[in-house]
């Protein structure tokens, strides 16, 4: 069985580059990594995008409720599912996961009830670990505009303020294994402290 590992934090706290570094090092040291995302380029996928975008209005409840089932397709799906991944040895890496359905939705729609939905549910599967990477909503803002044009709808300086403060109550309120990076250094800095919390996290682990 391969291991899961999901990547967290608030937008621009720079996920994309630290997974592809990762990969890099893993795959070099012979694993097999799988890297995937959500949202997932399926039909909910497609779906919540075009709410991010502001393209269509969805409530908080909504979104909860379509992230919840796009990270079911995640699992299970039998083509590129998460399970079936893990299940063939890969190292599965995920840019965002039910922590952020906590964090961004946790916060309109009902903490206990997004909770509920995600954790309750067999077919969303628990990771052996996330790296949350922690920056400021000033240095979020700061990389956001500086990488487009366009923002999404949370991509705002005060909706950052508070997901934020949501990711630290979800990392204090659930038991799962999850190790805080600040990653307002510089790249090469956060991505060796990456690499060096996964060996700590598996090193009783065969690779
Ligand atoms: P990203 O592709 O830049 O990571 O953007 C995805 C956006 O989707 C980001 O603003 C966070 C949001 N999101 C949620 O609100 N809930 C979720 O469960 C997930 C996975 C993402």
């Amino acid at each position: 069985m391969g291991k899961f590992i999901v990547f967290e934090g608030t937008d621009g706290s720079g996920k994309s580059t630290q997974i592809a570094s990762l990969a890099k090092k893993l795959t070099d040291n012979g694993e097999k990594v799988y890297i995937t995302a959500e949202p997932t380029v399926s039909l909910s996928g497609g779906i919540l995008r075009d709410a991010l975008a502001g393209i269509t209005q969805k409530s908080p409840s909504e979104l909860a409720v379509l992230f919840a089932w796009d990270r079911i397709n995640h699992n299970v799906n039998k083509y590129d599912g998460i399970e079936k991944l893990l299940s063939e040895g890969y190292t599965v890496l995920c840019d965002r996961y039910y922590y952020s359905s906590l964090a961004y939705q946790g916060k309109d729609a009902g903490y206990e009830w997004v909770k509920s939905l995600n954790i309750g549910c067999k077919d969303i599967r628990k990771p052996d670990l996330c790296f949350f990477l922690d920056v400021s909503p000033k240095v979020s803002m700061e990389r956001i505009n500086s990488g487009r044009q366009t923002k999404e709808i949370y991509e705002k300086e005060d909706q950052l303020t508070q997901i934020r403060q949501t990711f630290y109550k979800v990392i204090d309120d659930l038991n799962d294994n999850i190790v805080i990076i600040n990653a307002e250094e510089d790249m090469i800095s956060v991505s060796n402290k990456i690499y060096e919390e996964y060996q700590k996290a598996f090193k009783n682990t065969v690779l």
